[in-house]
C-alpha cells in the first residue's frame, strides 16, 4: 500500500488559500477541498469557483470531498472543472451509479464516503463503480473534532471488502487524523489520510506532512501492509 496525505485546506487561511497551499505544494499528494452547503452539514465552505481558482495556483492534485445535499447535480461540474478527485456521500446522493460514471467519464477519480453510522457492508457492490472509499472518522461538518475510534472496525471491514474486491481501490479517512490516530487508521489498512487541523494548525505544515506519512507508514508496516 502507498500511503497519500492529503491536507485539507479547511484549517488554512482562507484569505492566503494560495500561499498555504504553496507550503505543502513539495511534500503532500493531494490538496483536500472540504465543499459544503449548509444543508447537507451545518456548515457553509466554498464551492466550485473557489475550486476552480485555487487550481491556477497549484500543481497539487485536488481531492474534492462534497459534503452538500445534492452531489447528483454538482459533483460532474468539479471533474470537468478539472478536480482529479470527487468524492460523493452515500447519504445524499439519489442515483450514486449514475453519478460516479459521471465523474470518471469527466476524467476524474471518484470517491464515495461513509459517514461514521452508515455501514459499509450495503455498498460492497458499487466498489466496482468508485477509486476511493472514504470512511469518515468524525461526523462531517467542522474541522477540529476529535477522532472516533468506534470506526476503527469498519475501516478494518473496509479494507477487506476492497481486498476481496482485488481492485485498486484507495482507502481515505478524514476527520481528527494526527501524529496519534494515523497510525490507528493505517494499522486498520487506511492509505490516505486527510488532516487538517494537524497540518496547518501548527507554525511548520510541511514537517507536519512529512511527520504523518512516517507515522502511517510505520504503522502500515507494523501491520503488514
Ligand atoms: C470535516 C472535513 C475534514 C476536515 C478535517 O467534515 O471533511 O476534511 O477538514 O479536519 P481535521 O483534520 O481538523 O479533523
Ligand atoms: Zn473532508
Amino acid at each position: 500500500m502507498t500511503i497519500q496525505i492529503a491536507p485539507s485546506i479547511l484549517a488554512a487561511d482562507f484569505a492566503r488559500l494560495a500561499e498555504e497551499t504553496a507550503a505543502i505544494a513539495n511534500v503532500a499528494d493531494w490538496l483536500h477541498v472540504d465543499v459544503m452547503d449548509g444543508h447537507f452539514v451545518p456548515n457553509l465552505t466554498l464551492g466550485l469557483p473557489v475550486v476552480s481558482a485555487l487550481m491556477k495556483h497549484t500543481a497539487l492534485p485536488l481531492d474534492c470531498h462534497l459534503m452538500i445535499a445534492d452531489p447528483d447535480r454538482w459533483a460532474p461540474d468539479y471533474a470537468e472543472a478539472g478536480a482529479a478527485n470527487v468524492t460523493i456521500h452515500a447519504e445524499a446522493a439519489a442515483a450514486p451509479v449514475r453519478t460516479l460514471r459521471t465523474i470518471r467519464s469527466a476524467g476524474a477519480r471518484a470517491g464515495l464516503a461513509l459517514n461514521p453510522g452508515t455501514a459499509v457492508e450495503p455498498y460492497a457492490d458499487l466498489l466496482p463503480e468508485i477509486d476511493m472509499l472514504l470512511i469518515m472518522t468524525v461526523e462531517p461538518g467542522f474541522g477540529g473534532q476529535p477522532f472516533l475510534d468506534l470506526v476503527l472496525p469498519k475501516i478494518a471491514r473496509a479494507r477487506k471488502l476492497i481486498a476481496g474486491h482485488g481492485g485498486d481501490i484507495w482507502l481515505q479517512v478524514d476527520g481528527g487524523i494526527d501524529e496519534e490516530t494515523i497510525g490507528r487508521c493505517a494499522g486498520a489498512g487506511a492509505d490516505v489520510f486527510v488532516a487538517g487541523t494537524a497540518v496547518f494548525g501548527g507554525h511548520d505544515p510541511a514537517a507536519a506532512v512529512e511527520y504523518l506519512r512516517s507515522a502511517a507508514a510505520a504503522a502500515s508496516r507494523h501491520a503488514g501492509g
